[in-house]
């Protein structure tokens, strides 16, 4: 959810960042090895460097899965990561997100009524052989209805793996909530065009359907990376000749074909790690982090394939301030991330299908 609920506790006002740095570093070294804070790639420089681990959505998904010792998980993200983390926590582990308004607007395309509403259509349509895969960027009541209809989840990094598993199996695949994704990793594949179809959540239709259907694409999208585009590689290209352009899948298809490489955030940093001195690489996703591997890669050069149209306003909701806020009321449950007991069960089944193919 990207609701716009104020935090009970409230972020500490007119603090220099130096000063919330210092009691953020008192109130770590006090709880140990009792507190993880786990950092996406999306996240400030500020916030990032509070953190004691950074990642993409799968690896911060794994890492929150070996925390065993962490009494408090802070997760700086998103509402659906620091949900992902409290499913495959263990009992006994809190997960608290500093800014509970930091949603995704990806993640609330995909409504649980729509689904059931889209779910009851296809099998009207097809019978029992279906399979839902949904991408992490969702709500647990959506991985818990795919887990518990034997689907798994996915992330930017094994969407095609999930995907070919699926297919694998011979069934139809509903994959959501990203169009994009899933369409990237079809395609990637080797499947045709016509053998996706489009689920239009409102009013509720199925567009494109044939027979030969295999994956119905819901019609979901980040507000973000939907907005790159073919004509911003084209005018990258022209004016640095020779640059290495990556973008993330979750653009449109022809913006990923017209790129060089397409990869989740974690892959996108490996390759900028691996070209050689000298290199230009452009890069389309969102600004924070395309900005910090442009510090961090010094002998290359790093550019933002869109600067003006890369932020992405929940990941950055949170702050030096709102995160000590969290950290000193978490035995108060300041963002204590609750998913609620009947989806557990079946969102980690989702979680776990996928960590066993990854
Ligand atoms: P990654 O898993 O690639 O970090 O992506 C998460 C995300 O929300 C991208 O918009
Ligand atoms: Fe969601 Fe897009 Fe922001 Fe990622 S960048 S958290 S998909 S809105």
């Amino acid at each position: 959810m990207s609701g716009k609920a104020a935090p009970a506790w409230q972020p500490p006002r007119g603090l220099a960042d130096a000063e919330l740095e210092g009691r953020i570093a008192r109130l770590r070294g006090d709880l140990g090895e009792e507190l993880v804070i786990l950092g996406h790639h999306y996240q400030s420089d500020a916030v990032i460097g509070q953190v004691d681990l950074t990642g993409d959505s799968l690896k911060l998904s794994q890492e929150a899965a070996r925390m065993t010792r962490a009494r408090h998980i802070v997760f700086c993200g998103v509402r659906f990561m620091a949900e992902t983390a409290s499913i495959l926590a263990g009992s006994g582990q809190s997960v608290h997100l500093p800014e509970p308004g930091a949603g995704c607007p990806m993640a609330d395309m995909a409504a649980p009524d729509e689904l059931r509403t889209c779910w009851r259509e296809l099998s009207e349509r097809w019978g029992d052989k279906l399979l839902p895969v949904t991408y992490v960027n969702s709500s647990a009541e959506v991985k818990a209805f795919c887990g518990r209809r034997g689907g798994a989840a996915c992330t930017s990094a094994n969407a095609k793996k999930v995907l070919a598993w699926a297919l694998d199996q011979g069934r139809r695949v509903l994959f959501l909530p990203d169009r994009h994704l899933g369409a990237n990793a079809a395609l990637d594949l080797g499947l045709q065009p016509e053998e996706l179809c489009l689920w239009r959540r409102r009013p509720g239709k199925l567009l494109g359907a044939e027979p030969r259907s295999r994956v119905i694409l819901w019609d979901g999208y980040c507000p973000v990376h939907v907005d790159f585009t073919k004509g911003d590689i084209k005018s990258a290209r022209s004016s640095h000749p020779g640059c290495v352009v990556m973008v993330h899948p979750e653009c449109p298809r022809e913006v990923v074909e017209a790129a060089d490489a397409s990869g989740s955030t974690e892959q996108i940093i490996a390759e900028a790690e691996r070209l050689p001195a000298g290199s230009v690489l452009v890069v389309g996703t969102e600004i924070n982090l395309v900005r910090r591997l442009a510090r961090q890669c010094g002998d290359k050069t790093v550019l933002p394939l869109a600067e003006r149209r890369s932020a992405c306003p929940d990941m950055a909701r949170t702050n030096l301030g709102s995160l000590l806020a969290c950290l000193e009321g978490l035995d108060e449950g300041a963002g204590l991330v609750r998913v609620p007991a009947g989806e557990v069960e079946g969102a980690r089944q989702a979680l776990e299908r996928m960590m066993l193919l990854t």
